[in-house]
């Protein structure tokens, strides 16, 4: 059919035709932002999900609720190599150069400048050089100890404070938030924890990895008050389902019951692999309704293209040892292995692999549903590693 009127968006952050089944959710993020925004207190939010199930995609939405509710609003995405001040800076300068273009001069925006001046000057030291030009005084003996978790707090509080005088509120929306560093998440923890005891308007929503809450909890041991920590999983088929058939009948076409059943099972109702079944499929098909034999060509393309693009840049980014590490637990089966049999698989002692293991968690490649487990944090990755080291097996030993 027509691929200019294909309507599926496979792509990371890319919004999808149709946000099935995350009503809840929202309605959760928008009354927490009212709330906040009305100097009450509502635990801050950090969503938790594997790669592909629409977390960015909720977070873009979540910033257009916060604008629509008037926020003044910092995005950003944590990496392997940026410290979190570097990403802090430049759009907290943003917004208090925003709250200071406001009508009439407020001294607490004022000093919220200065205050960052002095973050920035402090920072600075620590992190070399970080570009930004600020027009201001810092005011000493303000977020300049060198010391982030105390400059951190200090910081919020002042941005926090400007934001209430101008009648505001301020969302910290941060992605890939398991990136952050042991120490920079506890400053950040330590940050909302302070500003939201004072009741000030600003909060955090942030997404990331399932290692983030492990990561939050050794960082502060009341991190889990602070925050709730929703999953973000795959759809239930009744979501699923809506998620395909709705975009295709908006465009005056259709799927049979079976093709979309089929899609589904292949997909496991993950929300990224709706998107490329459905755009193969639609691709795929000469007429409508699209049909169960369109899909199981789909399927083909759709594993091609996953395997040269989604899996392949991850795999590309592995050591050897890693890929063995990988391959022996996709050997195992998609669920959460023992370290003992992963280590078995391996003819390894597991002490001998725990740094494999460390390591592949901090490159966002699995994770540690319970202590002593492993598991991908990529759907359908164990099938993917059996395709691209299908001779493995005599490999070993
Ligand atoms: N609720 C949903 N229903 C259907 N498709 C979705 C949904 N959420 C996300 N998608 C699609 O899934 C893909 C991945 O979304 P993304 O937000 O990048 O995931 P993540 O950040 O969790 O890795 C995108 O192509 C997006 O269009
Ligand atoms: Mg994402």
């Amino acid at each position: 059919m027509d691929p200019l009127r294909n309507p599926f968006s496979p792509g990371a952050g890319n919004p999808p035709p149709e946000l099935a089944g995350r009503d809840e959710l929202l309605n959760h993020a928008r009354i927490l932002l009212g709330r906040i925004k009305n100097g009450r207190y509502e635990q801050s939010l950090m969503m938790v999900g594997l790669r592909g199930v629409g977390k960015t995609v909720l977070l873009n939405r979540i910033h257009e609720i916060a604008e629509t509710q008037g926020y003044e609003t910092v995005m950003i995405e944590a990496t392997e190599s940026r410290s979190l001040p570097e990403l802090l800076i430049p759009p907290l300068r943003a917004v208090l150069i925003e709250l200071d273009k406001m009508e009439g001069v407020s001294s607490k925006v004022k000093l919220g400048l200065r205050v960052l001046r002095s973050f920035v000057g402090a920072v600075k030291i620590k992190f070399g050089e970080i570009e930004v030009r600020l027009d201001t005084d810092p005011e000493k003996g303000k977020a300049d100890s060198g010391d982030l978790e105390a400059d951190l707090a200090e910081l919020f509080t002042a941005v926090g404070e400007a934001a209430q005088d101008r009648k505001t509120a301020v969302a910290v929306i941060v992605d890939e938030i398991q990136y952050l560093s042991e120490a920079e998440m506890s400053a950040f923890i330590m940050a909302i924890h302070r500003v939201s005891q004072r009741q000030l308007p600003l909060v955090l929503v942030a997404a990331g990895l399932p290692q983030l809450v492990g990561l939050a909890g050794r960082s502060k041991s009341y991190a889990e008050r602070l925050f709730q920590f929703p999953t973000v999983g795959p759809l239930t088929e009744h979501d699923a389902i809506a998620a395909l058939r709705d975009p295709v009948i908006k465009e005056g076409a259709a799927f049979t019951v079976d093709a979309l059943k089929e899609i589904v099972r292949q997909t496991k109702g993950y929300p990224y692999f709706l998107q490329e079944w459905g755009y193969q499929a639609w691709n795929l098909a000469e007429k409508s309704p699209i049909d169960k034999a369109v899909v199981s060509r789909a399927t083909v393309t759709a594993i091609k293209k996953l395997d040269g693009s989604f899996f392949r840049v991850r795999f590309d980014r592995l050591t050897p040892r890693e890929k063995d590490y990988l391959r022996a637990l996709a050997d195992l089966g998609p669920q959460a292995h023992r370290s003992g049999d992963i280590a078995d698989r391996l003819a390894a002692k597991v002490q001998s692999i725990a740094p494999l293991r460390a390591g592949l968690i901090r490159k966002g490649m699995v994770y540690s549903p319970a202590h002593g487990d492993t598991a991908f944090t990529v759907p359908l990755f164990d099938d993917f590693m059996k395709r691209t080291m299908p001779d493995w097996k005599q490999t070993l030993s």
